[in-house]
């Protein structure tokens, strides 16, 4: 560029209008670089100052520096009002309506199955017991052969057990929470004190009173001296602890091959006896095959259905309620979301 007024005349409006034009801050920014930066118009006709006669210099110098001087006060301002706008917009934008309702999070409830369980555990965790868990999918050796249930029991049945393929995995879903007494007899020396509550599957339909997955809580004591009369009052305390304190029970002659002698054991709650689970002496046969001298020691088991227990106690006339997970039944609890 030829030096001249005329040029920077022309280079001082294009950059005015420029800056007149720019809608934006970011566009402003860009408008910047261009006509005030480094290489615009402006700064290289200041540039070639330096090969111009001292009179010239001066001349256009003043020129030059009235331009930058209009360009800057022109970026500015308009800078400012750009800003201006910005922030009006995003008073707008970001407005918080505090009337508007807040939203709530949903708050999970416990199954009344749950805390039933729970309930359940710390009875006898007063009592000096453990809680002893075990895997559902379970070896059949533990769900049966140790528990002196032989092959040709009913229980081992198609019809009862969900087997898992393969076959000669010898795995099953448990049928009840019996292998974890094994388990803890295995692992631990007596004196044993657990309760052991879990879910169980048999291939029954569900309908009113069963279904295929369902709850069951299990104790095992083993000690020196334990007879039926500690498991007689174990199954009381704990009944009069769930039912109430008029509740009671009694003991039905039964068989289970894991323990000798066995029992239903019955409650008797608003009018009439209702069957709870099963229970009896630990099977001298268990015992042995799971390392405890049955000369020494002596232990009693019981079994219940956590379900219908529930059923039970709340008046709960069909299982499918309890299974379901409609919240309707939970919240009539006072548990369910909220
Ligand atoms: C047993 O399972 C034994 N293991 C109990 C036991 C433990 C006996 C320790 C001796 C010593 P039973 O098959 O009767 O026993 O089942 C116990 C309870 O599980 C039943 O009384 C019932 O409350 C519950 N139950 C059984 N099948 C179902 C089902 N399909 N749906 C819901 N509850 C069930
Ligand atoms: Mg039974």
């Amino acid at each position: 560029m030829t030096l001249s007024e005329q040029s920077i005349e022309d280079a001082k409006s294009h950059a005015l209008a420029a800056i007149a034009a720019a809608d934006s801050l970011e566009a402003l920014k860009e408008v910047r670089l261009q006509h005030a930066g480094d290489k615009s118009p402006i700064a290289r006709a200041n540039q070639q100052l330096g090969s111009l006669s001292p009179e010239e210099r001066a001349t256009f110098g003043k020129i030059i520096g009235q331009a930058k001087g209009q360009v800057a006060a022109a970026l500015e301002a308009q800078t400012k009002v750009l800003e201006a706008q910005r922030d009006a917009r995003v008073l707008i934008e970001e407005r918080v309506d505090v009337s508007i309702a807040a939203r709530r999070t949903p708050k999970g409830g416990l199954h009344p199955l749950t805390i039933l369980t729970n309930e359940i555990c710390d009875l006898f965790l007063g009592m000096g017991y453990r809680v002893a868990e075990g895997p559902e999918l379970e070896a059949e050796w533990l769900n049966f052969d140790a528990l002196n249930i032989p092959a040709d029991h009913p229980a081992r049945t198609m019809q009862d057990t969900f087997f898992i393929e393969p076959l000669d995995s010898h795995l099953v879903l448990r049928t009840h929470t019996s292998p974890v007494q094994v388990r803890t007899m295995l692992e631990e020396e007596p004196p044993i004190y657990v309760i052991c509550p879990g879910r169980t599957y048999r291939a029954d339909e569900l309908d009113a009173t069963h279904t295929p997955v369902f709850s069951q809580v299990e104790g095992l004591v083993i000690d020196k001296g334990i007879t039926m009369a500690d498991l007689k009052g174990t199954l009381d305390h704990f009944a009069r602890s769930i039912f109430g304190p008029d509740v009671k029970t009694r003991l039905r002659s039964s068989f289970f091959p894991f323990t000798e002698p066995s029992a239903e054991v019955d409650f008797y709650f608003n009018g009439r006896w209702i069957e709870w689970g099963g229970c009896g002496m630990v099977n001298p046969k268990v015992l042995v095959a799971c390392g405890i001298d049955p000369d020494v020691y002596s232990g009693f088991a019981f079994g219940m259905g956590l379900e219908r227990t529930l059923m039970v106690r709340h008046g709960i006339t069909d299982m499918h309620d309890i299974v379901e997970g409609d919240l309707r039944f939970t919240q009539s609890f006072g548990t369910g979301v909220k």
